[in-house]
């Protein structure tokens, strides 16, 4: 009998990555006036929300869009509690059939909020559909096959729909169209980062220093996902190597062992430029072949590592490809060769007369 052992094995795999779910959960600000950073997003939005409930009908559609980690799901929660609405979460990748959105839009409640993740990854029969779903709350289904098959309309409560995207760019224009309101997440500033980590601390009840914030603050990628699992990491060493106090220096020590450099760049980013540098000489090289030179997914390469590197300046996108830029160079103390893409060439010392 193997059914018993599965069933360990995977208990065990969900643990692994539980344990840090629960705690990203319970770290989450829940109503907009916890939220820390995003000033102009969080006044549009409270403007959107407070007038629909001035009106008592559901707001308009919203879209977030942002690299990972910068609180696209945490917003679409709170609207919902600012709402008071109940709210359902699904992703793009779970609707691969219309079906599958037909099902979910049809057992709605009036004025909840449905949560679609990772929109861009939703399959095209199902946009298709949603399109009209959003703008008339009707759906389509079609019953039977062939020629004898019939549409037939459904109407479907008021709802409203929040989609997050990390690839807004993805999105069709008539989707991106449908929504009345989008918000754009960025990176957070090194003082937002600090006031998150020591609202974080306080949660977890870790005893954080001013100095140990700034230094956690400062390499986490301008990323409040990140920021808090640093924080985590540095209470580990700091509870095993030290007083449990989490310090300029333990901070620092602690980074030190996870492989976080002094600009918050991690071993992907790392073996990111690494590849273009060296293996590359610094570009133009495609996506995909950087992708496989790390042994990444090429999203995983785009959305993950190069927005913070292209922020950084470290890296630059151009038609012919991805190029370092001298910042690059620096960071991993290497010598461009001459001629390197996205280095300034060195001027003469004398002008050449004609
Ligand atoms: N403005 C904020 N203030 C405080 N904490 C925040 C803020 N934004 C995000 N966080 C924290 O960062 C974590 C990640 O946020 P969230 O899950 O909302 O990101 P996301 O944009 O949905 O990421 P992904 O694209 O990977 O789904 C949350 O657990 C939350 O605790
Ligand atoms: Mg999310």
């Amino acid at each position: 009998m193997s059914e018993p052992e599965l069933t360990t094995q995977r208990l065990v795999a969900a643990d692994a990555g539980g344990e840090e779910r629960v705690v990203e959960a319970a770290l989450r600000p829940r109503r907009l006036a916890e939220l820390i950073g995003q000033e102009r997003v969080r006044e549009q939005l409270a403007l959107v929300l407070q007038a629909a409930l001035g009106r008592g009908r559901p707001p308009d559609h919203v879209l977030l869009s942002g690299p990972p980690g910068l609180g696209k799901t945490t917003l679409a929660l709170i609207i919902a509690a600012e709402l008071g609405a109940p709210i359902r979460i699904t992703s793009g990748p779970a609707i691969q059939h219309a079906g599958d959105l037909a099902a979910v839009l049809s057992s709605l409640a009036e004025g909840e909020v449905l949560f679609l993740d990772e929109i861009h990854r939703m399959a095209r029969p199902a946009e298709e559909m949603l399109y009209m779903a959003m703008e008339d709350f009707r759906v389509d289904v079609v019953v039977g096959k062939g020629p004898g098959a019939m549409a037939i309309p459904l109407d479907i409560p008021q709802f409203t729909l929040v989609g997050a995207t990390t690839r807004a760019g993805l999105l069709p224009g008539p989707l991106r169209d449908r929504f009345g309101f989008t918000g754009h997440l960025d990176f957070y500033a090194p003082a937002e980062l600090e006031r998150i980590l020591h609202r974080s601390a306080g949660l977890l009840d870790v005893p954080l220093a001013a100095d140990g914030a700034i230094e956690i603050a400062g390499r986490s990628r301008g990323t409040p996902r990140i920021a808090n699992r640093l924080l985590r990491r540095v209470r580990d060493y700091a509870q095993v190597r030290s007083d449990g106090r989490v310090t300029l220096e333990t901070a620092h020590a602690a980074l030190a062992v996870y492989e976080v450099d002094e600009r918050g760049l991690d071993r992907l980013d790392r073996a990111v430029l690494d590849a273009l540098l060296v293996r590359f000489g610094g570009g133009p090289v495609g996506l995909s072949t950087l992708a496989v030179a790390v042994g990444e997914e090429p999203e995983t390469v785009e959305e993950v590592a190069e927005p913070f590197l292209v922020r950084e300046g470290l890296i630059a996108r151009t038609p012919r490809g991805r190029i370092a830029t001298s910042a690059a160079w620096a960071h991993l103390s290497l010598r461009p060769p001459p001629g390197a893409a996205g280095i300034p060439a060195q001027p003469l010392l004398f002008d050449q007369p004609d």
